[in-house]
């Protein structure tokens, strides 16, 4: 018999997401990955010529006809959904009186809307399962107050509320729900959000990030890689005692 796992990853294309990709294909998963920029294939290209099973769908996470395409793609090629990493995720970095009813509407439908497509889509296959974890990805910014990320901080604290709401939910079925929530992840994301804080500030780029490497106890960001291996063991047999929980990966920043 098959016994595979197969995971789906949101937003793989860079980042965060990628890197998990790339673990999860690692540990002999079979991935399914999804975003809206095309360099999702050339990551899906990487990972089948480095041994690993993995196909590669251009669509986009706060859509629903996307998204529901997409898992019943998925269903089609691999019979079975056993993890759901949702990554997908955009920032802006703007003053409150700044920020535009499109902004809001935008971070809002992409960080909480395709969570919630995501999870209404897949969840009725891992109840026919009866089994399946899911690892949303909340951050710092749902934890503590940052400037000029009002927006983005609430749809954080959202996820990771939303979270334990649905582990609730579906733990009749076996299946777990959890979060993780990185402190600085050295991916395209956090060095747009600088170069816009230098930008706004006047200070150096290399200044910024020393401000925002320091936010860490260790003093420097984490690689995607980091972030990975905590969402791994989240959706992992290991963890199979841990729902409802938001997993700091910050570096002692909210211990502080
Ligand atoms: N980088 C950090 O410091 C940091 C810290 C905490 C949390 N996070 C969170 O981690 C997640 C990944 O962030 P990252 O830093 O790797 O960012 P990234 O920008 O490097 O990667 C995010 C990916 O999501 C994709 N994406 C954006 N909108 C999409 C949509 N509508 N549909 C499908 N794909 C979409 C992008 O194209 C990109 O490939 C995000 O949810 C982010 O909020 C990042």
């Amino acid at each position: 018999m098959d016994t595979k796992k197969t995971a789906i990853v949101t937003g793989a294309a860079n980042g965060i997401g990628e890197a998990a990709a790339r673990l999860f294909a690692k540990r002999g998963y079979r991935v399914a990955i999804m975003d809206v920029v095309d360099r999702v294939h050339a990551v899906r290209d990487e990972i089948l010529a480095s041994g690993g099973e993995c196909a590669s769908w251009s669509a986009d996470a706060s859509n629903e006809s996307d998204v529901k395409a997409f898992v019943g793609g998925v269903m089609e090629r691999y019979g079975r959904i056993d993890v759901l990493n949702n990554n997908a995720g955009i920032v802006i970095v703007k003053p409150l009186d700044e920020t535009t009813w499109e902004d809001y509407r935008r971070v809002v439908d992409v960080n909480l809307g395709g969570i919630f497509l995501f999870c209404k889509y897949v969840l009725p296959v891992m109840k026919a399962q009866r089994s399946g974890t899911i690892v949303n990805m909340g951050s710092v910014s749902g934890h503590v107050g940052q400037t000029d990320h009002a927006i983005y901080g609430a749809t954080k604290g959202a996820i990771i509320a939303f979270t334990r709401a649905v582990a609730w939910e579906v733990a009749p079925y076996g299946i777990r729900v959890n979060s993780v929530s990185p402190g600085s992840v050295d991916t395209p994301m956090l060095r747009s959000d600088i170069a816009l804080e230098s930008e706004r500030t006047g200070k150096s780029f290399d200044e910024v990030k020393r401000i925002r490497e320091a936010e860490q106890a260790f003093n420097r960001w984490a690689d995607p890689a980091e972030i990975a291996e905590a969402i791994c063991y989240l959706a992992g047999e290991g963890a199979s005692f841990i729902t409802g929980s938001d997993l700091l990966v910050d570096c002692g920043w909210v211990a502080k």
